[in-house]
């Protein structure tokens, strides 16, 4: 049970509490490594990876303020604030981006399926190189305009922005669900 001890121990960390310093280049490059080391039906390699360090964090946030403002001119600017400041936490933020095939064999949801286990295996290779990760998604995510701004083609989607860096302080952990309840015995 000791082999579990990694795994058992994996927790997020918020990314306000995600500070410097972020990766090396070799530790980025380590880390991706291990997170396209994947389940991926058909060998398709259905994602791509993009690095939001630097000013770009910041300048990324003055486009979420902007859109945000576009689509509700009434938002409080306190949620405007919050969305300027989304990626200026952490000092690396890793768009996990799918770029599924639709006609191919192999279904759009087992690329879209491989493409979370790319995002897991993120946040167990940040934590296990002594960093701390968070799996965020919001509105940005799904928001067309956001997607054109990153660059993202026709057909790709953002599957999360993993935010990683070093952690303020310990996460706490939070309760899990009960294994046992989500068990049943199929029986013929
Ligand atoms: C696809 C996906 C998107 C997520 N997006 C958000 C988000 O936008 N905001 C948020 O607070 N948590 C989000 N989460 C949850 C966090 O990644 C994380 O699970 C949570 O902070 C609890 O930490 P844990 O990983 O220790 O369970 C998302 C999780 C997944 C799988």
């Amino acid at each position: 049970m000791n082999d579990l001890r990694f795994l058992r121990e994996r927790r997020s960390v918020p990314s306000r509490l995600l500070g410097e310093p972020g990766p090396d280049p070799a530790q980025l490059r380590a880390m991706l490594a291990e997170a396209v080391r994947v389940p991926d039906h058909g060998k398709l390699a259905p994602w791509r990876f993009l690095a939001i360090r630097g000013d770009a964090r910041h300048a990324l946030g003055e486009r979420l303020a902007t859109r945000a403002l576009e689509k509700d001119p009434a938002a409080s600017p306190a949620a405007v604030d919050k969305d300027r400041k989304r990626f200026s936490h952490a000092p690396l933020v890793l768009v996990v981006v799918a770029c599924p095939s639709p006609g191919h064999k192999v279904p759009v949801q087992e690329q879209l399926l491989s493409g979370g286990a790319v995002c897991f295996a993120l946040l167990q290779a940040a934590q296990a190189l002594g960093f701390g990760a968070q799996w965020l998604t919001g509105w940005a995510a799904y928001d067309p305009a956001i997607q054109r701004q990153l660059g993202l083609d026709d057909g790709e989607q953002v599957l999360g922005f993993v935010h990683i860096g070093t952690p303020a302080e310990k996460a706490p952990e939070r309760q899990r669900p009960d294994p046992d309840a989500l068990l049943s015995e199929w029986a013929p």
